[in-house]
């Protein structure tokens, strides 16, 4: 399986350190935090990763990265020109993508405890449709929010960063998508801040009752705001030697 991980975006949470460095160029523990998610995505079997990011950092993701060589995986960058929303970011993995590959996106700023390879073979075997992975928090408003049908093993519906949660389970960064995907960002139109939104996405398959989910068990974080980086850098000191 391919992966595309998504490491464009401004950064707004995190200013003023963003106004200089990519957010995903960012030090957790001892290594920028873009090299968690290659080296998580490499321990679960991937390979072949398309790394989306802005023009002003492609550079610095090329000095670090390289060909993906000395990471053990092999990558190909795409150039976001202009920020418009995760889905937009992810459509520019299409021309990567070929026939009915199956693959993984991976919001650079998710971190995981656990190992996702128990995750991408449960979505090799899945017939059709989306995968998605939840985690209980605390502060769901401040995420996707899924309404789940626990019976069918299916999200109803995500609502994006929700005024009053309809669950306490949030959408991590970890997509699992096939290349219908590419039909259901064509299909989404700008949200209300102008963007093409990943929750949009992901609600085009839920209507078509083809959005699965998993519940991960370890500790799962983002590192968008100056909270979450620094939970981010404890739980993270040393993960990579
Ligand atoms: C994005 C998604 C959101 C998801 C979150 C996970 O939000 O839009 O649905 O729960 O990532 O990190 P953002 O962090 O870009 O606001």
């Amino acid at each position: 399986m391919k992966a595309v991980i998504l490491a464009g975006g401004t950064g707004t949470r995190l200013k003023p350190l963003t106004y200089w460095t990519n957010k995903h160029l960012l030090p957790i523990g001892t290594y920028p935090m873009i090299c968690h998610g290659v080296t998580k995505l490499r321990e679960a079997g991937i390979r072949d990763i398309v790394l989306v990011t802005n023009r002003g950092s492609l550079g610095s993701f090329a000095d670090i990265l390289g060909s993906g060589k000395d990471w053990g995986v092999s990558i190909v960058y795409r150039v976001q020109e202009e920020a418009g929303g995760i889905a937009q970011a992810l459509e520019l993995a299409r021309p990567v993508m070929k026939g009915k590959d199956k693959f993984v996106v991976l919001l650079g700023d998710n971190l995981f405890e656990e190992s996702l390879k128990p995750y991408c073979e449960q979505y090799a075997k899945q017939s059709e449709g989306a995968m998605v992975l939840l985690k209980k928090v605390a502060d769901p408003h401040r995420y996707g929010v899924p309404l789940l049908d626990e019976k069918s093993g299916r999200i109803v519906t995500i609502e994006e960063k929700p005024e009053q949660p309809k669950s306490d389970y949030c959408v991590t960064g970890l997509y699992f998508y096939d290349t219908q995907v590419f039909e259901m960002i064509d299909g989404v139109k700008p949200s209300r801040r102008g963007e093409l939104e990943i929750t949009d996405v992901n609600n085009a398959y839920a209507l078509s009752g083809k959005l699965t989910y998993r519940e991960l068990t370890g500790w799962w974080t983002d590192a968008g705001t100056f909270e979450s980086l620094e939970e981010a850098g404890r739980r993270l000191k040393g993960a990579i030697t």
